[in-house]
């Protein structure tokens, strides 16, 4: 068995057939799935056992292929990421395991960072990685001072270590906290333009949204809490256009979530985008209705799904008509044992599509204020319905999905700590069996004191005696305390 060797035997191109950050996507992605393989078949065997000298030797070709190509090799945790000489690399389902494990053996020894020397063999990697793995089970809090200190006593000088970063620091999350906000504004602008041309009658072009569309795909699959995080801002006056454009992104994170490819996301990102247009067509005086709701006006509103398929008939500018969009404008109420609306006459079964935008489309409306809807529930509340109640007629995989993606606790949502804070989850944790740990960030100290930002802090961290630092004992509205969650990511 040959072990330097580092692309799969099927004639395709190999490492060194790509260049800059397309080589260090490629080549990073091959070293954390080789970093992986060799942490957990050292976990399993003895150092001597073929397994684990394959695994390393496989780890040891790739980081000196990298180093050759690069002229040095670091590698960071940030957060939720991982990069590689500052290239950050693509997570999806199936690295994630990879990902999340080593994420979480760096976090548990505090390193943030490491770099391999040229030198580095396959027992400098058995050393550092037995030893990384050995104080992050034990829990030990070591200085990366004396981490370098335990490998120079074991004769490992090839690796050099940095701390830990701070979750907020790091400039790349400043940067893509940035990208989100043009996309959610661009698309809330180009949604508003085009519901009030169909109010008036006009038939608008499809292309300007589909770039808009486009802009949001690209954007989660780049990097989606701070898209996910602008869904909290919920603007009363902007509702129809916001719900809009926050059903789109948390319809496509799902999809993302739920395996569906690019393409397949840009048609599910445009038909939730589009669920509700068939409410341009009703009349603005029952959609601003406060109460008192006449049995005329329900028909009006129960008939937004199908005027939605006239609307989209209206579109310009379409090579063909959009078909998907049709389909889950239709069925977005209809629930999943079709006792919702409009009633089909034939039994069918609602798409995949109309499955997730109703998930998203629930979540959204219920944790939103509205005209009709003064207090709205907490998003932890919301999601435990959906997941519990059989009436609302969810998918439960779909839900599932949901749950996973957003948290226990979904993001915005506030929460009252052990320690009297009061915090706002900034983002789920990026390891699985953490999911009632994530990233918050602490918007009142225990003395009521409003802090703004404030810090965000990791929910895993433990205190230097063990045990949480910070444990979330409830949610609550934020009402209660005066807070406007939307003000904090801004
Ligand atoms: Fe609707
Ligand atoms: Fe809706």
């Amino acid at each position: 068995m040959t072990s330097n060797r580092i692309t799969p035997a099927t004639g395709g191109p190999t490492l060194n057939d790509f260049t800059g950050d397309s080589f260090l996507r490629r080549a990073g992605r091959q070293l954390v799935v080789t970093l992986y393989g060799a942490m957990r078949v050292i976990r399993l065997y003895p150092p001597e056992n073929e397994a684990v000298r394959n695994a390393l030797d496989e780890l040891a070709t790739t980081a000196r292929t990298i180093l050759e190509k690069e002229g040095e090799l670091e590698c960071r945790a940030s957060s939720e990421f991982i990069f590689v000489n500052s290239t950050r690399l693509r997570l999806d389902l199936d690295n994630y395991a990879s990902f999340s494990q080593i994420l979480s053996t760096l976090r548990a020894c505090g390193v943030g960072s490491f770099r391999v020397l040229p030198e580095a063999r396959s027992r400098d990697w058995l050393v550092f990685l037995s030893l990384l793995m050995a104080e992050a089970k034990a829990g030990n809090e070591l200085t990366t001072g004396e981490l370098l200190g335990k490998l120079e006593g074991a004769g490992v000088t090839s690796f050099d270590l940095g701390p830990q970063q701070h979750a907020d620091d790091s400039d790349f999350q400043e940067r893509a906290k940035e990208a989100a906000k043009r996309t959610y504004a661009q698309s809330v602008a180009v949604t508003r333009d085009v519901i009030n041309s169909v109010r008036m009658g006009q038939a608008p072009s499809i292309r300007k949204i589909k770039r808009v569309v486009q802009g949001i795909v690209d954007q989660i699959l780049n990097e989606e809490t701070s898209l996910l995080g602008l869904t909290t801002i919920r603007d009363y006056d902007e509702y129809t256009f916001t719900h809009s454009v926050n059903v789109c992104i948390f319809s496509v994170a799902l999809g993302r979530r739920l395996g569906l490819s690019k393409l397949q996301l840009y048609d599910l990102g445009l038909a939730a985008l589009f669920h509700d247009l068939g409410k341009s067509r009703v009349p603005l005086s029952v959609l601003n209705k406060t109460d008192g709701l006449t049995d005329d006006d329900w028909r009006w509103l129960a008939a937004h799904p199908w005027l939605g398929v006239l609307a989209l008939f209206h579109m310009r500018g379409q090579q063909e008509l959009p078909y998907r969009a049709m389909v889950v404008a239709v069925e977005h109420h209809m629930k999943m044992d079709l006792t919702g609306y409009p009633k089909p006459i034939r039994p069918r079964e609602q798409s995949i599509f109309s499955r997730i935008v109703a998930v998203a489309d629930g979540f959204d409306a219920a944790t939103s204020r509205r005209a009709y809807q003064t207090v709205p529930m907490s998003p932890a509340a919301v999601l435990a319905g959906m997941r519990d109640n059989p009436r609302r007629g969810m998918d439960p995989v779909v839900v599932k999905g949901f749950i996973n993606l957003l948290g226990v606790f979904p993001v915005g949502t506030l929460v009252v700590l052990d320690t009297f804070e009061l915090a706002i989850v900034h983002a789920s944790n990026p390891v699985p069996e953490a999911m009632s740990r994530p990233i918050v960030r602490i918007v009142s100290d225990d003395r009521g004191n409003v802090l703004y930002p404030g810090n965000l802090v990791d929910l895993t961290e433990q205190g230097p005696s063990g045990g949480y630092k910070r444990t979330i004992i409830k949610t609550d509205t934020p009402e209660r305390y005066g807070i406007n969650v939307g003000d904090y990511f801004v």
